[in-house]
């Protein structure tokens, strides 16, 4: 166990487009750094425009993708180190991903429940105490939806804002201490977003699950974060308390986003 439980050290990812010898090199993160700390759950926002590089960032600390230089470390374990498949499947139980578009994170002719069932069995090891349906049926409740409703359904038979609770409760079933959500709520109706956004809430405060919200929308991360950082081009150009820094951003680049940001939606908290 760490007092900390993500530390991104100076962390910069570059990638050679084209050719390795006549390749234009892409700076995408460039010298990130921030910690989560151990034993106090929150919301940490990582906003930006697209391309400002807030998905290679949240492949890093996914550890999908490796760091060109500086280091991650999760519960004091060195992300580098992680190598076999079992050290993976250790850090998967701890650190789960919900992306953008649920569609893509579900076999369209696999069966919800199934999934789900398989998730389970896979991560079995860290709570056998309740049986499958018990279990998946637990999770389902934790995002307001249950196994009765989703059991025999396939994905394209769920509405967007269903499927990504779905996404949620299957990452829940690794019992994990931080997600990593990559613009989660970007693909789904407007008037089902805040519920999503809400259910962050929860999961920080009734399971004490830290979340990294990726997003480029300042009205949502302002409405659910504690923490932010701002990045363009790949650096982080401002980052403190959410709304101390959304109130009153120092940057110019917080700023032209805040007011970019359409300030009357703002002011009313969505
Ligand atoms: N696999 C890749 N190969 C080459 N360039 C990439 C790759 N992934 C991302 N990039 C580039 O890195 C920059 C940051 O991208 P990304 O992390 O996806 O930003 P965001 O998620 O904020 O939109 C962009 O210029 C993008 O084109
Ligand atoms: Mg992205």
């Amino acid at each position: 166990m760490s007092d900390l439980l993500l530390e991104v050290c100076q962390v910069s990812k570059t990638f050679i487009r084209g050719g390795v010898l006549t390749g234009r090199r892409v700076a995408a993160v460039k010298d990130v750094s921030f910690r989560l700390a151990a034993g106090r759950p929150e919301i940490f926002a990582i906003i930006g425009e697209s391309g400002s590089g807030k998905t290679t960032l949240s492949r890093m600390i996914l550890n999908i993708d490796t760091p060109t230089s500086g280091k991650l470390r999760f519960d004091g374990v060195d992300l580098a180190t992680i190598r076999t498949a079992g050290d993976r499947l250790a850090f998967m139980h701890k650190v789960q991903p919900i992306f953008q578009n649920p569609f893509e994170s579900f076999n369209p002719l696999k069966r919800i429940d199934r999934y789900l069932f398989m998730t389970h069995r896979r991560f079995i090891a860290a709570d056998g105490r309740l049986a499958p349906e018990m279990a998946v049926d637990e999770a389902l409740h934790k995002v307001g939806l249950s196994l009765k409703e989703v059991s025999r359904r396939y994905p394209h038979e769920l509405s967007g804002g269903q499927l990504q609770r779905v996404a949620i409760a299957r990452a829940l079933l690794a019992n994990p201490k931080l997600i990593v959500a990559d613009e989660p709520v970007s693909m789904i109706d407007a008037s089902l977003r805040i519920s999503i956004v809400n259910l962050f809430k929860t999961l920080r405060d009734d399971l004490g699950i830290s979340i990294i919200y990726v997003t480029h929308d300042l009205a949502t991360a302002y409405y659910v974060s504690d923490r932010i950082i701002i990045m363009q081009q790949g650096s982080v150009v401002e980052s403190g308390d959410a709304r101390a820094v959304l109130n009153a951003p120092q940057h110019p680049y917080s700023r032209q986003l805040r007011e970019a940001a359409l300030l009357p939606d703002f002011a009313a908290g969505l």
